[in-house]
């Protein structure tokens, strides 16, 4: 459920609760729980007793958090059954019950167990859980009934979403009427067994929201997430007996609950002991409409950034035009070509998307992708397969029987890939591979990006292939099984078609980029003209060009006096290939004075460049550390989101690894952590260093070792960290950002800053928390004395506010 952060306080003051000092944690067949007595967990984390909630004057037995967040609410007994006054008891009777007697003495609620026990005693627990068990049972665990059985709105830490297979129970959240009624509300958040499980949101019995199943990391309809924390640890489990959904806190010290609002949203609240209050981490489904279940129909796809959002899979057309002219999705979409599978259908991958309804589908946990195909293959009414979890590259198979519903397009990262099944006709048989051998020192690659009208500042790589019809066909394929073999590499990107005439955005895989002779790169560039020419970098110059069809492109040569050689091009052109990100290049260089580099601009930079490292980071398959990372190498488009760029340096780690040493230091001083600098040793927490370098330049509108001070030699770091101890980080802003700057973000941006450039890398935050720090108000550490904080070259003394030098995305500095 959780794509989406947003910072609320919130604070909880809706019920009365009577309390009193009575610190039992248990209820016996002597100790009953009036209105004026409550027990209390060991170490008084809940308390559970009668309460009343706002405007209401029904009675009802809950427990309540009582040391942190004092009052809030987490379980209803009789919820839909309460005491119309404070007069009742709640007791425990044989053989192993508790029973809320009215006034009158009628059972108006109770608990029940198939088991029997002579001495039986209720007891609240610290996880929030009541429990009825025998004391002297050899096994603790053994309880004969538990509060955490019977969810109600909220999802405590350990609590389970799913079903028992052996004895039917379900567990499932259901919302409050309203805020002031507890009875069961019209909203539910449950696990579907049918097919493979996946998690949705319904109102009655209509679906409102399918998060989708679990893929490994996130439940796919959810986007992006920040599934590694260190608070928090998801998980889906598939038990003998069991099928549910969890979390579970890592750090006992944090309160976290996830509820169910009475108007249908999920959200998960953090306590922040700071504020003394709830802030709102996760909401969902948000208002954006592709949330809305099968808003587009079968075969349709859903694009929030679209208008209109539904459009049809690529290869696919609308099956009644002009219910679909008349934004009426509904209908859906079917194959422009049908299909036939006795002459042999294929599939065509799809990425980047949320995997369509699996409620009619199957899996297998142990088979491959390989295995999974040709399943898939053989039996005519499967209509796609892909991977059960997607870590690791990929394993288990999930296949589907019935119309693909409910997908989704997640441009920002956070999708995944579907094998949808195509007519052979439809699929591109022309596979192209770029060969990589030494002799040819000029290899260009190119670019096919739409640049017109902007402005440019080179420098950069960019390898974004479009699919081009008029290519040049290099054959250096493999003959053998050619039909399925080249199916099997065919890549496409699902793209709205609500128009007939679709463009069609294809990125081949496995360094199947297309490869161009040289006759055709001189001549696009004009033989590359100096007019043509955008920039240079590291490696040589870098063109923009015109090809055949019309189509722009940004073309890098290597120069043969490049210190950089065909490794780091190499290594460049492999992490583009396989990385997809709105925030890592696609394109483009932007100049201009940063006067119009007004302070929402530069914060939405600041979280673009966070995204794209945490993209880099964790969210894509490979993990890689960029390792250069520097203002100079963050690009701008037209609408100045950044991209990320030059991988020239980047290395790709496999999932586990984490850290790696080289005796070639290579990056640029300033941005360089000093344990990389120093020991040759790099981890993310290195590109976590010069991402806060990079936040602290762009506040404040300067290098890092541009700066000169009368009263010291500090560098940016040094004087960002002096002046936030001496609480004064408002003078590092540039002025020129002073009239539009939100102060609460700038200050947050500068203290992000200052904990990612501190000096031992296991102080810093990993870009998934700077992404939460940078969207939230919670409170944050105090950051240690940053690393390397002073320039060695500090003789000058002439002063210079911040605020005189060019903005460095500006600046182009050859390394
Ligand atoms: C609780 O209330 C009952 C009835 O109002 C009263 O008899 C009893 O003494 C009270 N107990 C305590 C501990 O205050
Ligand atoms: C609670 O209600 C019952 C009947 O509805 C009544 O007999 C009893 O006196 C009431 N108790 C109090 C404390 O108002
Ligand atoms: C309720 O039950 C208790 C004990 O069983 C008894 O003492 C009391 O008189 C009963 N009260 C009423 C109103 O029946
Ligand atoms: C508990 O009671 C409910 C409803 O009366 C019933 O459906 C359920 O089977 C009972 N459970 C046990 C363990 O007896
Ligand atoms: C748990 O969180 C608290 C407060 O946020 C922090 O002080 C403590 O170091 C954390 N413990 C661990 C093991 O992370
Ligand atoms: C639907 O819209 C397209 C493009 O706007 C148009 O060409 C087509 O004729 C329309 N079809 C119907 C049935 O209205
Ligand atoms: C939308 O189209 C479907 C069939 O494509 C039709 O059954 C439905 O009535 C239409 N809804 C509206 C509001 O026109
Ligand atoms: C899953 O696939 C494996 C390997 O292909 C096979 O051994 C196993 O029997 C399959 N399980 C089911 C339930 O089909
Ligand atoms: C195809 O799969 C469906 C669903 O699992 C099954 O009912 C059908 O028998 C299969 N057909 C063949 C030819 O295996």
């Amino acid at each position: 459920m959780e794509g989406f952060t947003i910072p609320l306080f919130f604070l909880y003051s809706l019920f009365s609760i009577i309390t009193t000092s009575k610190a039992l944690d248990t209820i016996t067949k002597t100790q009953f729980i009036t209105f004026n007595n409550t027990i209390v967990s060991p170490s008084e984390s809940f308390e559970m007793g009668f309460f009343t909630p706002g405007n209401s004057k029904n009675w009802y037995i809950a427990i309540w958090y009582k040391k942190i967040a004092s009052g809030t609410i987490v379980w209803v007994a009789n919820r839909d059954n309460p005491l119309p006054n404070s007069s009742g008891v709640l007791k425990l009777i044989d053989p192993g019950i508790l029973v809320l007697l009215s006034s009158t003495n009628n059972t108006v609620w109770s608990t029940n167990t198939s088991r029997s026990t002579r001495n039986p005693v209720a007891r609240l627990l610290d996880s929030g859980n009541l429990i009825i068990q025998d004391p002297n049972d050899h096994n603790p665990e053994n309880f004969l009934w538990q509060s955490f059985d019977y969810p109600c709105d909220t999802l405590l830490p350990g609590m389970k979403i799913g079903k028992n297979l052996v004895t039917g129970r379900e567990w499932h959240m259901s919302s409050w009427k309203s805020k002031d009624d507890p009875a069961q509300g019209d909203y539910t958040y449950w696990l579907d067994l049918r097919g493979y499980p996946q998690i949705f949101v319904s109102k009655g019995s209509v679906v409102l929201f399918r998060a989708g199943p679990w893929n490994g990391l996130r439940f796919t309809g959810t986007g992006t997430v920040l599934t590694k924390n260190p608070i928090f640890k998801f998980g889906m489990y598939f038990e003998k007996d069991e099928i549910y959904y969890r979390y579970d806190l890592l750090n006992s010290s944090v309160a976290s609950r996830f509820i169910l609002t009475p108007n249908g949203f999920a959200q998960r609240w953090t306590w922040i002991n700071q504020k003394k209050g709830w802030v709102l981490y996760v909401n969902a489904p948000t208002t954006v409409s592709c949330n809305s279940y099968n808003l587009c129909g079968a075969y349709g796809s859903c694009d929030g950034d679209k208008s209109p959002v539904c459009g049809c899979l690529s290869k696919f057309v609308p099956k009644n035009l002009k219910d679909w002219n008349m934004t009426n999705w509904s209908g859906g979409c079917v194959r422009r070509t049908v299909l036939d599978c006795k002459n042999g259908d294929g599939f065509l991958q799809y990425s980047g998307v949320k995997l369509p309804d699996t409620r009619s589908s199957w899996y297998n946990r142990t088979m491959t992708l390989g295995e999974c195909r040709e399943v898939c293959l053989k039996n005519c009414s499967c209509m796609a397969y892909t991977s059960l979890d997607i870590r690791g590259g990929g394993s288990g198979c999930l296949l589907w029987f019935d119309e693909l519903v409910d997908i989704r397009l997640f441009n920002e990262g956070g999708g995944q890939d579907i094998y949808v099944r195509m007519a052979s006709s439809e699929l591109d048989l022309t596979v192209h591979q770029a060969s990589f051998n030494g002799k040819k020192r000029e290899i260009v690659i190119v670019t096919l990006t739409l640049f017109t009208g902007m402005l440019l500042l080179g420098l950069s790589i960019m390898l974004y292939i479009r699919k081009n019809k008029k290519k040049k066909k290099k054959k250096k394929k493999k003959k053998k099984k050619k039909k399925q073999d080249s199916q099997l590499k065919i890549e496409g990107r699902p793209v709205h078609n609500s128009k007939q005439g679709s463009t069609e955005k294809n990125q081949k895989e496995d360094m199947e980029l297309p490869l161009f002779d040289f006759a055709t790169i001189a001549s696009s560039t004009n033989n590359f003209s100096i007019d043509n020419k955008l920039g240079e970098g590291g490696y040589g110059p870098v063109y923009k060009g015109r090809l055949e069809g019309g189509q722009e492109i940004a073309v890098k040569r290597l120069s043969k006096y490049s210190d950089q050689g065909l490794d780091e091009f190499k290594n460049e052109v492999i992490c583009i290939a396989k990385l997809q990100h709105r925030n890592l290049v696609k394109l483009l260089g932007y100049e201009g004075g940063r006067t119009f580099m007004d302070w929402p601009k530069r914060f939405h930079i600041i979280n673009g460049i966070a995204r794209g490292l945490l993209y880099l980071h964790q969210d894509s398959r490979l993990r890689i550390i960029h390792r250069d990372l520097k203002a100079s190498n963050i690009l701008l488009d037209i609408d100045m989101n950044p991209k990320i760029s030059d991988f020239g340096m980047a290395r790709i780690f496999g999932g586990n690894e984490t850290e790696g040493n080289t005796n070639r230091v290579v990056g640029t001083y300033g941005y360089m952590s000093p344990e990389y600098a120093v020991d040759g040793l790099f981890s993310i927490k290195s590109d976590v260093f010069s991402f806060g370098v990079m936040v602290l330049e762009i506040v404040c509108g300067t290098r890092n070792r541009g700066i000169v001070h009368p009263d010291h030699h500090f560098n940016l770091l040094g004087h960002a960290w002096r002046l936030y101890e001496e609480s004064k980080s408002m003078e590092l802003v540039d002025g020129f950002v002073r009239d539009s700057y939100c102060l609460a973000e700038v200050l947050r941006s500068i203290h992000v800053g200052l904990l990612c450039v501190q000096q031992h890398p296991e102080d810093r935050p990993t870009m998934s928390s700077v992404v939460m720090m940078l969207g939230s108000e919670g409170e944050l550490p105090w950051p240690k004395k940053p690393g390397f904080f002073t320039e060695t070259d500090g003789s000058s003394s002439k002063y210079a506010p911040c605020s005189v030098n060019e903005l460095t995305i500006t600046t182009m500095q050859p390394r």
